[in-house]
């Protein structure tokens, strides 16, 4: 088929799901909302994020005992934390522009401090199947079982981490798919990877209705990142060349995130218009992460396709079998220059530039500022 053939076809997708998603839900097409976040005089910021590795802030290596060695960490905590990066994640950033600590994993019981919010990310976590751990659906589960222990002390006038207000008024983010849309592109081809995001959504509005039912008002979506673009998948064997754009990544991958946060950021306009008094902002991974790769020099990254620590030497630096975290990965010297951290996973200097870019609201919609959610 030819290229203009393909991306007819793509679009035609996207278009379908867009489609369906608006006459399941029944709705006129979204307007972005007035309004936005807000917070009684007084009160402090409180962040619940569920997620994978992206955001999973030592989440996978308490509950699972995973034990995750530097150079995880060399970069900013100086040892590692649990973190798939040699420093913070996007979501460290989010909570640093709110003036909060990092979020604390869930299940994190030494040093954990719930004041400022919960993290329930877990790596490796996807959306389906639903009831195995970490899903999302589990980690919404894990939330409510949370709440409602809170609820319950504080009937019995006793002080919790985070009050009824609290949980009221926090922000609830949301970044996930990306696992499931990889064990798709793995499996099967393009056309039926596609075919499958719409129960992959369907599981994200289900986690955010629930949330909803349960008072939870502020919701902050994350869309997928440039997986064409990751070491891992530039490293696949008998890769398709002519399927590398000008930037090196593979284009079937991309199409295939763009077509998710195509459908995502429709399902959040929905959301927006459906739920009342709430705010659910979609923010567009891809075009942030598509431009640390195509923009690279511009940051300051030399090497956008090539990850830091790995095995293997250019162009990716990249072996399955000889990842970051196994004893024959070799590590650079300066991961400010990396885009890539292990293959999958940004560098803190790479997540830095997107966290920004996300503060910015350039690629959100509605274009509301994240710490316009409970301001003091
Ligand atoms: C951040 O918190 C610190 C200490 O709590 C405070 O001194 C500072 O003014 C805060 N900054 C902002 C921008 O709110
Ligand atoms: C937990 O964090 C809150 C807010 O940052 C702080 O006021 C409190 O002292 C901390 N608690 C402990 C036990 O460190
Ligand atoms: C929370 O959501 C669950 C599932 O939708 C529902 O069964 C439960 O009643 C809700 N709890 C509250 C307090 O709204
Ligand atoms: C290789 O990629 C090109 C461009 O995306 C595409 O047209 C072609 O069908 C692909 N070939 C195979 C064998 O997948
Ligand atoms: C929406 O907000 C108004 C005003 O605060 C309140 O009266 C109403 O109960 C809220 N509705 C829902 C569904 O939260
Ligand atoms: C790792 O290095 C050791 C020692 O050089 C070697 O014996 C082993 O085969 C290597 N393993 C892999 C997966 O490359």
């Amino acid at each position: 088929m030819s290229a203009a053939g393909c991306s007819a076809l793509w679009l035609a997708f996207v278009l379908l799901l867009a489609l369906a998603l608006a006459l399941a839900l029944a709705l006129s097409p979204p307007l972005a909302k007035a309004g936005g976040f807000s917070c009684s005089p007084g009160a402090r910021p409180v962040v619940f994020n569920f997620g994978d590795s992206n955001s999973d802030t030592g989440g996978i290596a308490a509950a699972k005992g995973r034990h995750i060695a530097l150079p995880e960490g060399r970069a900013f905590f100086h040892h590692p934390t649990g973190r798939f990066c040699d420093g913070r994640l996007i979501i460290d950033f989010l909570c640093e522009s709110l003036n909060i600590s990092y979020l604390s994993p869930y299940l994190k019981v030494l040093g954990s401090n719930y004041s400022n919010g919960v993290n329930f990310a877990i790596g490796g976590s996807k959306t389906l199947p639903r009831d195995v751990l970490f899903a999302l659906h589990v980690q919404v589960k894990e939330f409510l079982f949370f709440k409602d222990r809170s609820l319950e002390l504080i009937n019995q006038g006793q002080e919790t981490p985070i009050d009824a207000e609290g949980f009221q008024n926090a922000l609830y983010t949301i970044d996930i798919g990306q696992n499931d849309i990889n064990a798709l592109l793995s499996n099967l081809p393009y056309d039926q990877v596609v075919a499958k995001f719409p129960p992959i959504l369907a599981e994200i509005k289900y986690a955010v209705q629930i949330l909803y039912d349960n008072g939870s008002r502020n919701f902050w979506i994350h869309g997928t990142g440039a997986l064409g673009c990751l070491p891992q998948k530039l490293s696949i064997p008998r890769k398709n060349y002519s399927d590398l754009d000008q930037n090196g990544c593979l284009k079937t991958y991309n199409r295939a995130a763009v077509a998710f946060n195509a459908a995502l950021g429709s399902l959040c306009d929905q959301l927006n218009v459906e739920l009342k008094n709430a705010t659910v902002v979609y923010t567009d991974l891809f075009a942030i992460k598509y431009d640390l790769v195509a923009s690279h020099a511009k940051y300051g990254f030399d090497r956008p396709l090539m990850t830091c620590c790995g095995y293997g030497g250019p162009p990716y630096n990249y072996d399955l079998r000889r990842s970051c975290q196994s004893p024959n990965a070799t590590v650079c010297t300066d991961g400010s220059k990396f885009v890539s951290w292990d293959g999958v996973h940004l560098t803190e200097a790479a997540n830095a530039v997107a966290a920004a870019a996300i503060l910015s609201s350039a690629y959100s919609r509605p274009k509301i500022k994240f710490d316009q959610f409970c301001k003091a």
